[in-house]
């Protein structure tokens, strides 16, 4: 199959979306829409052909990542027909078949693609289409077949009669071509349609007469085109579940996948647990025996070994050692690192700090630009003051630091080993190791040696 050269078409804005953004860039379970298609295309071959128009730029610079992909512009969309014209140089000169796909029908999975082609091969077929059935075909080109179950023409919704509107095989917009026979069909396409546009399906028209035409159908949770915010729900709903079931056949425990949503992009190991209502975006990863609660939204986090996340809690750019407790309600907002067999109680927020081993934050406190030392006790209420205004400061902790209820460490500020504070202090100058402060502002009240 690597001789297929595959072209996929995404120049269109997709104004039934009604956004500034175009169709394809809009996002599914956290990846673009076409980022999909390309993923399935290169599983067919490295020979992948882009044909952009609107914000070409914005879909280059997303695309940057795939290898050999080319580019053709599309400088106004007069069509699906007059789209791939715009690849003629790559369709000229190419031997074996031409693949065209769309940007905006991201569920396909390439092992139908591979159907399609072996079949176009196997059968000498000119051109081979692949259709669907659909309870409801509004909105698609119509199937229109011979007795014999020849292909005669597609009708597009707009040119069809109501006979023809009740035909519920659909043009899922998919092809398979010989290359020269596109070539001679795209250089005698017209517009002549209730449209005025270049119709691709119209190639039918010049292929039949002297080669095979074939269909082959598709199941219809495949060939969905997302053609407005409706159908990208449907398609996230739809990879979803597939998202969902591979973790499951993986071995991890959704208590309920119909509320939970991972994103792409996400790793996870067997003998997780995940509770309902959870949000887990890309770059997540989470290790053996984890737990999490309901309710948590994680993103972009690195969760180790047996780790337990609470309901409720908010987990941004971090990463947690193995054994450590976060939650119920904690925040841990980006450039977190906590270490192993820690606790983050209720209603923490930690930002842009670290956390030694075996320290505890239990209860509402805020940790702001702070490096704390091993088998610390933040006591409840314990504010980090890091902001005077201006600048962010930092607040150092060694190990063995105890921390009273209520105390307000003043940044920048460093406390040594073993050092303690009053509850209520008011942290403003350093304290040595093995002291205890107290006060507002805090004093030396004594200093074990
Ligand atoms: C097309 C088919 C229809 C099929 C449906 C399946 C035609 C005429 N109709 O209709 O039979 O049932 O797909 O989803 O082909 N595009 C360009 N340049 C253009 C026009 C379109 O790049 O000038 C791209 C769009 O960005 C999009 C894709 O082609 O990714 C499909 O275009 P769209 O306008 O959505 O086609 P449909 O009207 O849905
Ligand atoms: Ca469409």
């Amino acid at each position: 199959m690597r001789n297929t050269l595959v072209i996929i078409l995404a120049a269109g804005m997709g104004k039934r979306m009604n956004s500034d953004k175009i169709k394809v860039l809009h996002k599914i379970a956290g990846k673009p829409m076409i980022n999909y298609v390309l993923d399935q295309a290169y599983e067919i071959s490295n020979d992948v052909v882009c044909v952009i128009g609107h914000q070409s730029e914005k879909v280059k610079n997303e695309l940057n990542s795939y290898k050999n992909l080319s580019f053709v512009y599309q400088e106004e969309q007069l069509g699906t027909g007059h789209a791939v014209m715009q690849a003629r140089n790559h369709i000229k000169g190419h031997k074996g078949p031409v693949l065209i796909l769309y940007g905006d029908t991201p569920l396909l999975k390439h092992e139908t693609l591979k159907n399609l082609i072996n079949k176009h091969i196997s059968k000498s077929a000119g051109m081979s289409v692949l259709t669907s059935y659909l309870d409801d075909p509004t909105g698609y080109g119509r199937i229109i077949k011979d007795e014999n179950g020849q292909l005669l023409d597609i009708i597009e919704e707009q040119d069809a009669n109501t006979n023809i509107k009740k035909i519920n095989e659909i043009n899922t917009g998919l092809y398979c071509f010989s290359s020269d026979l596109l070539i001679a069909a795209l250089d005698n396409l017209n517009n002549d349609n209730n449209q005025g546009e270049y119709y691709l399906p119209e190639a039918i028209n010049h292929i039949r007469k002297s080669n095979k035409i074939i269909t082959e159908s598709a199941d219809s949770k495949e060939i969905l085109g997302v053609n407005d915010r409706e159908d990208l729900a449907n398609a996230e709903y739809i990879i979803r579940q597939r998202i969902n079931r591979e973790y499951m056949n993986k071995g991890v425990t959704l208590i309920d996948p119909k509320s939970t949503y991972i994103e792409e992009g996400v790793k996870i190991e067997k003998d997780v647990t995940i509770y309902p209502n959870t949000y887990i975006k890309s770059g997540t990863i989470i290790k053996k025996d984890v737990v999490i609660e309901s309710n948590c939204l994680i993103a972009d986090t690195e969760i180790s070994e047996s780790v337990k996340i609470k309901h409720g809690s908010v987990i941004l750019q971090s990463t947690i050692g193995e054994n450590t407790d976060v939650g119920p309600y904690a925040y841990l907002r980006p450039q977190t690192s906590i270490g192993k067999g820690c606790r983050i109680g209720n209603f923490v927020e930690l930002k842009k700090s670290s956390i030694g081993n075996e320290s505890k934050v239990p209860h509402l406190s805020y940790v702001g630009n702070a490096k704390i030392g091993e088998k610390c006790n933040i006591g409840a209420g314990t504010i980090f003051a890091n902001y005077d205004g201006f600048n962010k400061h930092e607040t150092v902790l060694g190990d063995d630091v105890f921390i009273g209820s209520n105390t307000t460490l003043v940044a920048p500020v460093k406390l040594g080993n073993n050092s303690k504070t009053g509850a209520g202090s008011v942290v403003t100058k350093d304290v040595e190791d093995n002291s205890v402060v107290l006060g507002v502002p805090a004093r030396l009240y004594k200093k074990d040696n």
